[in-house]
């Protein structure tokens, strides 16, 4: 049996690793922990990422991929690069708290001044979009951090069963 100091040790090691881990968490809202029906999360539970090392990405990434170029790459450019009209969102994924880019997604945005006059539309009731912004998210951030190269991602993981019943769900719906 080990002494009761040893004990308290062992127990101080596991809150500072709880610790060092949580803050990690804070400054890092990529890092893929754990996977449901092929989606990956964070330890704070916002979707996010995974590419082997072999290069396959998750399957979400890839659909984002497709998902984005159909629908968002006319005004910001391709592979989430920006262009002279819109803002890079490879940037803006990571720089924008996961509910604030799915907030503008949904609702739009408008910048007007003297200096300009952007409107980025409201998706809102755009199934083609809303049932895949987590994809897009996901694809962006792997963008953002250069997880991924620019173009189509070779290799993907197969579609989960789970991701065809919540497709038909949203769309269908
Ligand atoms: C018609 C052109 C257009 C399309 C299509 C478009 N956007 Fe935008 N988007 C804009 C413009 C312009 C802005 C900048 C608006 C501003 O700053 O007020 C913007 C801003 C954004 C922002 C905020 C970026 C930041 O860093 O603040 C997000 C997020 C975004 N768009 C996501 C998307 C997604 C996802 C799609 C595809 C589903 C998309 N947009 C399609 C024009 C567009």
């Amino acid at each position: 049996m080990p002494s009761i100091r040893s004990w308290s040790l062992i127990a101080l090691c596991a809150v500072l690793g709880a610790a060092g881990t949580a803050s990690a968490q804070d400054s890092d809202n990529v890092t893929a922990e754990y996977e449901e029906g092929g989606k990956w999360f964070t330890a704070d539970d916002i979707p996010t990422f995974k590419v082997s090392e072999d290069g396959t990405v998750d399957w979400y990434t890839f659909s984002g991929f497709r998902r984005y170029h159909a629908e968002c790459h006319v005004c910001h450019g391709p592979d989430g690069e920006g262009s002279t009209y819109a803002p890079a969102l490879k940037k803006s994924a990571l720089n924008l708290d996961y509910y604030d880019f799915i907030d503008v997604v949904t609702n739009g945005k408008k910048e007007v001044n003297s200096s300009q006059n952007q409107v980025m539309p409201s998706f809102g009731t755009n199934k083609n979009v809303m049932c895949y912004i987590d994809d897009i998210y996901i694809y962006l951030k792997a963008r953002g951090t250069d997880a991924i190269p620019r173009g189509r991602p070779a290799k993907k993981e197969s579609k989960s069963d789970a991701f065809t019943e919540n497709e038909d769900a949203c769309m269908g719906g």
